[in-house]
């Protein structure tokens, strides 16, 4: 009784503590506007992921500057936190880039997308991974970065980038994909310009297979049973893969699969709800907004079955001049889910803002509709 006792008193003291170093200045969403941290600063982390530690939401994201040189890394990934994600303390970076090795595969300039942070229970350990395209190489490089930190605030230490799966095949390859590049008519030399509508004629998946496939828009996804996932937009952006991560979470198994081929989906989320596994992307028109999509499957390999737009109302068809960046099931609710999504700013970045929205469910498709301002109370009226 006595340790209960105490047990209590200690968590309450903790957030009592915590809520005291916030001042608690919203208690609704408010989509697309400016979204002030503990010191009244725009909150700057974007195309963010969530990690939900000890009862406190860790925000991780893109540290943005101003004018367009603001795209590329001068900084950092940017961590925040909260206890009810209304309300955010900056942490400070998380990552920061390298200022005093041109060469390093992180150094300031380069191009440091889509963090996503989680937690591997068995080595205490936070994993972030991220899109690395290194400096001078616009987006070429394609490479997957992980980065390792004992803490959830940081500093997280670089640990390397790689081309995921090299020499692996997926478990969908086709025979097509595994001809001789001697013998065969395919042209493995495909370097950019306009693709074909069906990209395996060109066979990228094949000539990527000795270095290793393309990683771009990414996300991590975590499973019940503790199993991770790297879901990023490859073969050119024409073609998600789905990888599984090592028990450590910070390699691949060379288990993959090719998933909604020549669908050039990009900002993927993944989440589950009821059992299945969901979906919710963009298409691929760089900073410009597009119709989002969705799509469900009762495995994380698929079939997945796309289930179009989830937005509804005035400007559906551009995300609500959004783009996705991760789903997180909302605290104290059942089955609340909350879209997260960025408004980019390409000329001026830090000036981008966050969209916000709850996900609502009609049959098993996934709705989100436009609110200029809601909250929890949402999902329990
Ligand atoms: C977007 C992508 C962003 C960024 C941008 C660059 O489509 O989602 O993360 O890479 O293109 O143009």
């Amino acid at each position: 009784m006595m340790n209960k006792l105490a047990i209590w008193s200690a968590c309450s003291l903790t957030f009592f503590l915590y809520t005291c170093k916030t001042d608690l200045k919203y208690n609704a969403f408010y989509p697309g506007q400016v979204w002030e941290d503990n010191n009244g600063v725009h909150i700057n982390a974007h195309g963010g992921g969530m990690l939900l530690h000890k009862g406190i939401y860790y925000w991780y994201g893109e540290h943005k500057v101003a004018t367009s040189i603001g795209n590329s890394a001068q900084v950092g990934v940017h961590v925040y936190s909260s206890s009810d994600l209304y309300n955010w303390i900056d942490e400070g970076i998380a990552l920061n880039v390298i200022e005093n090795d041109t060469l390093h595969d992180i150094t300031k300039g380069c191009i440091l997308e889509r963090p996503k942070v989680i937690y591997n229970e068995k080595s205490k350990t936070f994993v972030m991974w991220f899109h690395l395209e290194r400096k001078g190489t616009s987006y070429s490089s394609a490479r997957s970065g992980v980065a390792t930190s004992s803490s959830p605030l940081g500093p997280f230490t670089f640990v390397k980038s790689v081309r995921p799966n090299k020499e692996q095949w997926p478990i969908n390859v086709l025979d097509i994909h595994k001809i001789n590049k001697e013998s065969e008519k395919n042209n493995h030399d495909f370097t950019g310009g306009s693709l074909p509508t069906h990209t395996d004629s060109i066979n990228i998946l094949g000539r990527d297979f000795k270095t290793g496939q393309m990683a771009r828009d990414m996300t991590l996804f975590v499973d019940d049973d503790g199993k991770a996932y790297h879901i990023f937009a490859s073969e050119e952006n024409s073609t998600l893969h789905i990888s599984e991560l090592t028990d450590d979470y910070l390699d691949y198994t060379g288990k993959y699969m090719r998933v909604f081929i020549d669908r050039f989906m990009e900002a993927p989320a993944i989440f589950k709800q009821n059992g299945k596994y969901y979906f919710i992307g963009s298409g691929c028109t760089g900073w410009e907004p597009n119709a989002a999509r969705s799509a469900v499957s009762e495995s994380i390999w698929g079939p997945w079955v796309e289930l179009g737009n989830p937005c509804t109302g005035p400007d559906s068809q551009f995300t609500f001049h959004s783009q996705s960046t991760y789903v997180l099931p909302a605290p104290g609710t059942k089955n609340g889910l909350i879209f997260m999504a960025d408004r980019w700013q390409p000329n001026n970045p830090i000036d981008g803002t966050y969209i916000w929205l709850p996900i609502t469910f009609d049959g098993e498709k996934p709705v989100i509709e436009w609110f200029d301002q809601w909250n929890m109370n949402y999902f329990n009226p």
